[in-house]
């Protein structure tokens, strides 16, 4: 017997055109991607930090909104804020935390969106799973749909980090290599998903990634205990984090916990690789392809992010910003975080360091203010950039 599900349906991101949530969908006939609607009212009912204190310590604690399915869980959520008082000090901010997303089954936040998307595909009645992936993502994927007892098939540039190949293999993916980038690993996904009967879950191509995503943005409430912090700066490819904890926060609004204000949201680029950046400098809703994209952060080697237009008013309506961080930068912002705080950090989350530091510098940050930096993953992944980071630190 199904439970109760609070999702009425599926509503386009850009056309606002509705569709039915209870069978498989992927993209708005106009292109764009979908998001799931909630009654929020049944929602607020019985969500609450009261209740949420007896639940168990991982994201399907807010079940409300989520989709209704029996979980495919590892146990993912509900990861650690942790206060970093010497980096704070060694920028100048007294209320610096680290979310760390590396603790997350398979090491990053990835986990996340696939725990939501795999359950969903497998109740829709998905027979195989398949997505490009910068790295993480694959992984995860790989790890999800195993726990699902499906296959799955990975689609990734032959130069993702070793890592990343190594854990979908061993999680008995079939991985496909392409001399390309993720863009082409999303072409590749699209041309063969129908004759091979894969269920796309492409970021943004199906509408739960982002549901599970946006939990991130339901644990800072929780961990703020019922307040959020004003400055969140996250490291963007994708943009789905972005985009997840934004729809969470205007959930929240509706259910009646926060008023209109919200974090200011700063998506953090790689210098090789920053459509978003180059946008939001020129005033525009949407992003051109980014060419050439280069960067050792190859989760924030998206050169067309489908969620454009969606991360570019986002950025705009809680007042945030967007900026580059050079390879060599989020190298040595890295072994600064990993030798004051004891975090191993993705070179992606790294990012975010030398992100504070700069608008800290400007007062666009003010020294008072609550600051979330995301570590959307584990150094232990990243083997190859480590290596550089710490042969750049020999003394000569
Ligand atoms: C460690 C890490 N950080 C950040 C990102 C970018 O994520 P999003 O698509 O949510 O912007 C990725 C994506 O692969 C990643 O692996
Ligand atoms: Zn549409």
């Amino acid at each position: 017997m199904t439970k109760p599900s609070n999702v009425l349906e599926l509503e386009c991101s850009a056309c606002s055109k509705k569709y039915d949530a209870s069978i498989e969908h992927h993209l708005c006939t106009c292109g764009k991607p979908l998001l799931a609607r909630y009654d929020l009212r049944r929602a607020a009912a019985t969500l609450t930090l009261e209740i949420l204190k007896a639940r168990p310590l991982t994201l399907w604690r807010y079940a409300e909104v989520l989709p209704n399915d029996d979980p495919v869980s590892l146990g993912e959520g509900m990861t650690a804020l942790v206060l970093v008082k010497r980096l704070g000090a060694s920028i100048g901010l007294q209320r610096l935390f680290v979310k760390d997303e590396g603790l997350n089954p398979t090491g990053s936040f990835k986990a996340r969106g696939m725990t939501a998307a795999v359950t969903r595909a497998k109740h829709l009645g998905a027979k195989a799973l398949a997505a490009p992936t910068a790295g993480n993502a694959g992984g995860a994927l790989a790890a999800y749909a195993a726990a699902a007892g499906l296959p799955s098939v990975i689609v990734m540039p032959a130069d993702t980090p070793a890592a990343n190949i190594m854990e979908c293999q061993a999680f008995g993916a079939k991985v496909v290599k392409l001399n390309g980038l993720i863009s082409d690993c999303g072409k590749y996904v699209a041309e063969h998903k129908d004759r091979e009967g894969w269920y796309d879950i492409s970021t943004l191509k199906e509408p739960y990634r982002v549901e599970g995503k946006k939990t991130m943005g339901y644990e800072l409430w929780e961990q703020f205990e019922g307040k959020l912090p004003d400055v969140i700066l996250y490291p963007t490819g994708g943009g789905v984090g972005l985009i997840g904890m934004c729809k969470a926060f205007d959930e929240m609004q509706e259910m009646g916990w926060i008023g209109a204000e919200r974090p200011r949201m700063v998506a953090v680029q790689a210098e090789g690789c920053a459509p978003i950046v180059k946008a939001w400098e020129a005033h525009k809703s949407s992003a051109a392809f980014f060419p050439n994209a280069a960067t050792i952060a190859s989760g924030l080697r998206v050169p067309g992010p489908l969620g454009d237009l969606l991360i570019l008013s986002m950025l705009r309506q809680t007042k945030g910003t967007a900026l580059t961080v050079a390879d060599d930068e989020m190298l040595q912002a890295g072994r600064e975080l990993a030798a004051l705080e004891g975090i191993f950090a993705a070179p992606e989350g790294a990012a975010t360091v030398i992100a504070a530091r700069k608008l800290a510098a400007t007062g666009w940050i003010k020294p008072h203010e609550s600051v979330v930096l995301f570590n959307t993953g584990t150094g232990y992944k990243y083997t190859e950039a480590w290596q550089r980071a710490l042969q750049s630190a020999r003394p000569e």
